[in-house]
């Protein structure tokens, strides 16, 4: 029998355009690993805060940078939920990184070279055999700059903040809409204008505005280009 062509999905965008949502549809229809590479960040700055190495007044990068031996990181899947939780030197941390304080402080984490070659390290790993989709901000330009098929998702501030407002409030996290959307823009500007691999959309990929797409629609775009793509791999 011949064997089944697997592609790399490389996909990239600004915070909370829904990228993890429309990565881990397309992930489960294929049949295919989702990664989502912002939960590794997450857990470097988690780990971070933990031992007092960021907080408002102080980040010391050097000890973050020598400690980076001491971090393990595993996606392992929960079979209820159906979904990989990211795990921090064997402990469960999925909901300690979704926090606002681990985003007020990640993209400052994601700046540092060294955390970024160690990620995306353990990243290009996962896509040895193929057949992944992973989302993030440097997916199809650093990580996978030969992923078969890259997307890159965009929309308002205003609408990505209230989304993400919306998900803290369900996961019983308490904040305001004016936070969100100040921490929305602030990310995008620290994740667009940093030095060491910039939020920037690779000339190949193929841009979606989703301010005004429901899910449905986008899914069956992405849907019809990943098969499209894989069935010239
Ligand atoms: O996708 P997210 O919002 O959970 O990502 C959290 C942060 O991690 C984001 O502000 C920037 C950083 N990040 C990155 O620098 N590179 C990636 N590939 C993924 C995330």
């Amino acid at each position: 029998m011949e064997k089944e062509n697997k592609i790399i999905i490389a996909i990239d965008g600004f915070s909370s355009t829904g990228k993890s949502t429309i990565a881990k549809h397309l992930a489960s229809e294929l049949n295919y690993l989702y990664v989502d590479t912002g939960a590794m960040y997450r857990a470097v700055t988690y780990f971070a805060m933990q031992q007092n190495f960021i907080n408002q007044s102080n980040f010391d990068k050097e000890a973050l940078v020598t400690s980076l031996k001491n971090i393990s990181l595993q996606f392992v899947y929960n079979s209820e939920l159906r979904f990989s939780e990211m795990h921090l030197n064997n402990v469960n941390v999925e909901r300690e990184i979704r926090s606002l304080e681990v985003s007020n402080f990640v993209s400052r984490v994601s700046e540092v070279s060294a955390v970024r070659r160690k990620l995306v390290e353990q990243q290009q790993q996962m896509g040895r055999e193929k057949g992944l989709v992973m989302d993030g901000r440097d997916i199809g330009t650093v990580v996978f700059p030969k992923a078969e098929l890259k997307l890159f998702m965009t929309a308002s501030p205003e609408k990505r903040a209230a989304r993400r407002y919306k998900e803290l409030l369900d996961k019983g996290h308490k904040v305001h809409y004016q936070e969100v959307l100040e921490n929305v823009e602030q990310r995008d500007l620290i994740d667009s204008t940093r030095e060491d691999s910039p939020l920037k959309k690779a000339d190949d990929a193929i841009e979606f505005d989703n301010s005004d797409m429901g899910l449905k629609e986008q899914f069956e775009r992405v849907y019809n280009l990943a098969l499209h793509r894989i069935s010239k791999a």
